[in-house]
């Protein structure tokens, strides 16, 4: 009993021992590869931000990725960008094609967007003023309990002769930009929070922290009054969180798409 118990004891000893060798070599191929790698990595580990030069420049535009929400979609955006021609498949280097709707992420309206007649005359991205898309913005936090109607931009009390306001609502609260699924309650403008806009301030450029800066309910109203006098510029899809609010001043560049009735756009506030 004593001696099969011992050699049973020797058994599981040499087992073990194996094992444990074996992991320990396994472990060591494990780190080199990682340890080369993670050397490799660091040298060429590209940095993403937002936030550029030591806080001068925030980046206020959404990254496009499959995962960000599309408008009435619960998937996302899905599948927008894929090699055509790649270095693994003999390519002499690595080309891609995209395919989106151009009111993708952070994007801005042209009047033909909701204007047929404003469409076939040519009011394109192409056609959408510089000078209105770049100068002094302000950042403004607004009520979280209302969507943005006549009384709450009374209530705002923003000054004549500001041009350009990013307003910032529950949306970003709500880290809507980052759900997939899209969600139709989100803060946007009412028909008559447009109309008190037009009416009343000197707001050209009006930027909204979700896909659209009119709420879901009066989606098309509300952009009828902005976009009507095609003086007004949509910038859609923002991207306000962790900037302060205030004065900065703000590039927007859309893409020269002719004919588009918007574009995705890249948009910096700087300090
Ligand atoms: C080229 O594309 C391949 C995918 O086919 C990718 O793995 C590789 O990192 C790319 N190379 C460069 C230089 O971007
Ligand atoms: C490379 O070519 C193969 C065979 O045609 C294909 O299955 C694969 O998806 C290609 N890979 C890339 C990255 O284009
Ligand atoms: C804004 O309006 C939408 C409908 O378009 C609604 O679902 C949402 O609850 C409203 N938001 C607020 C804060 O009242």
């Amino acid at each position: 009993m004593a001696r099969r118990t011992g050699g049973a004891e020797a058994l599981v000893v040499i087992v073990i021992s194996a094992l444990l060798a074996a992991t320990a070599a396994s472990e060591a191929y494990t780190e080199m590869i990682e340890c080369g790698n993670s050397v490799n990595d660091r040298m060429i580990m590209p940095v993403r931000r937002e936030v550029y030069d030591e806080g001068r420049i925030y980046d206020i535009s959404h990254r496009i990725t499959r995962e960000m929400p599309s408008w009435e979609s619960t998937e996302g955006l899905g599948n927008f960008l894929w090699l055509a021609g790649s270095m693994k498949n003999g390519s002499l280097y690595n080309g891609s094609e995209m395919k989106l709707s151009t009111h993708t992420g952070t994007h801005v309206d042209a009047p033909g967007h909701v204007f047929d007649h404003y469409y076939d005359a040519g009011f394109d991205v192409d056609t959408l003023d510089l000078g209105v898309l770049n100068g002094p913005a302000l950042l403004v936090d607004v009520p979280r309990d209302k969507n943005l109607t006549a009384e709450v931009m009374k209530s705002l009390h923003i000054p004549r002769g500001v041009k350009r306001v990013l307003f910032r609502t529950l949306n970003t609260d709500r880290g809507l930009m980052y759900k997939t699924a899209f969600d139709a309650s989100y803060t946007g403008f009412t028909r008559d929070g447009a109309r008190w806009l037009v009416d009343n301030t000197d707001i050209k450029l009006v930027g909204l922290d979700y896909l659209s800066v009119a709420t879901y309910d009066d989606l098309i109203p509300s952009h009828l009054e902005f976009l009507e006098s095609r003086e007004i510029i949509l910038v859609e899809g923002l991207k306000l969180d962790e900037v302060l609010a205030g004065l900065y001043t703000v590039h927007c560049l859309p893409l020269r798409l002719l004919g588009s009735d918007g574009s995705p756009i890249r948009c910096i506030l700087i300090k």
